[in-house]
């Protein structure tokens, strides 16, 4: 079945949880099976420079078990533009990346390295892959994102899902304004809008009720949450919210 907005689970921190022990289970990749068989749309994976969670033989492996679209999560290097090369996944989603930050912090500076970003997803476009920027909801990073021929954009939600969660209700209200603005701006522009960060079963009404938008990429809260109500239920409720916000 096809959602008109698509949930795309992000399984980095099965990893995470794995390589705690440095071990093999929990398995990510037995997660994105069974995310899969729950109905998903797609998986998400970020391969870090430092591999802290996902490792190069999850790619390989997902991208040989899965039957729904791997968006695969990358920074902007050399090495990572020759796996993206030699996997071909349906999306290669780019992301700003340091080693000091516990989790992907803001969005890329695509205005700042416009040229050099248009060369860089140039060929990862002709291998065929969809081509995603994780941006904030800010209209110049649009405008370059939209310039150096990404087909996708992914607004970064965290800032409006931590202002919610820490109650601060008028700085998420502004938020969710420019979320809203620029989902429109983008769509008008013709590029395809995701969105994802942070999102949970409390915060997500308002960003899914968007109807520009066409994908949620949901990791952190869906893993832990799996803790309490397994897997296959934690998804099945981010897709009721979700529907429900859409109906
Ligand atoms: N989308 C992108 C581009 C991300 O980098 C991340 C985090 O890796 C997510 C979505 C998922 O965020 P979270 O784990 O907070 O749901």
């Amino acid at each position: 079945m096809t959602h008109d907005l698509r949930l795309g689970v992000n399984i980095d921190h099965v990893a995470t949880v794995r390589n705690a022990r440095g071990g093999a289970v929990p398995d990510p990749v037995r997660a994105a099976v069974l995310a899969e068989q729950a109905g998903v749309d797609g998986i998400t994976a970020h391969l870090r420079e430092d591999r802290r969670h996902i490792r190069d033989d999850d790619i390989s492996a997902l991208m040989q078990e899965l039957t729904v679209p791997l968006n695969f999560e990358m920074a902007a290097t050399a090495e990572m533009q020759a796996i993206a090369l030699r996997h071909k996944p349906h999306a290669v989603c780019i992301v700003p990346e340091k080693r000091e930050e516990r989790t992907t912090e803001g969005g890329l500076d695509v205005a700042r390295d416009e040229n050099n970003l248009a060369h860089y997803i140039a060929p990862i476009r002709a291998a065929g892959c969809r081509v995603s920027i994780f941006i904030a909801a800010d209209q110049r990073q649009i405008e370059a994102a939209h310039r150096i021929g990404a087909q996708v954009i992914e607004l970064h939600t965290g800032a409006y899902c931590d202002a919610h969660a820490e109650g601060r209700f008028d700085d998420r209200d502004a938020e969710l304004a420019s979320l809203k603005d620029m989902a429109r701006f983008a769509h008008d522009l013709g590029l395809e809008v995701h969105a994802g960060h942070g999102l949970t079963f409390d915060c997500v009404t308002p960003i899914a009720a968007m109807p520009q938008i066409k994908e949620l990429n949901i990791g952190h809260f869906l893993i832990g949450e799996a803790i309490f109500r397994g897997l296959e239920g934690s998804i099945a409720e981010m897709r009721r919210i979700m529907d429900e916000a859409r109906g």
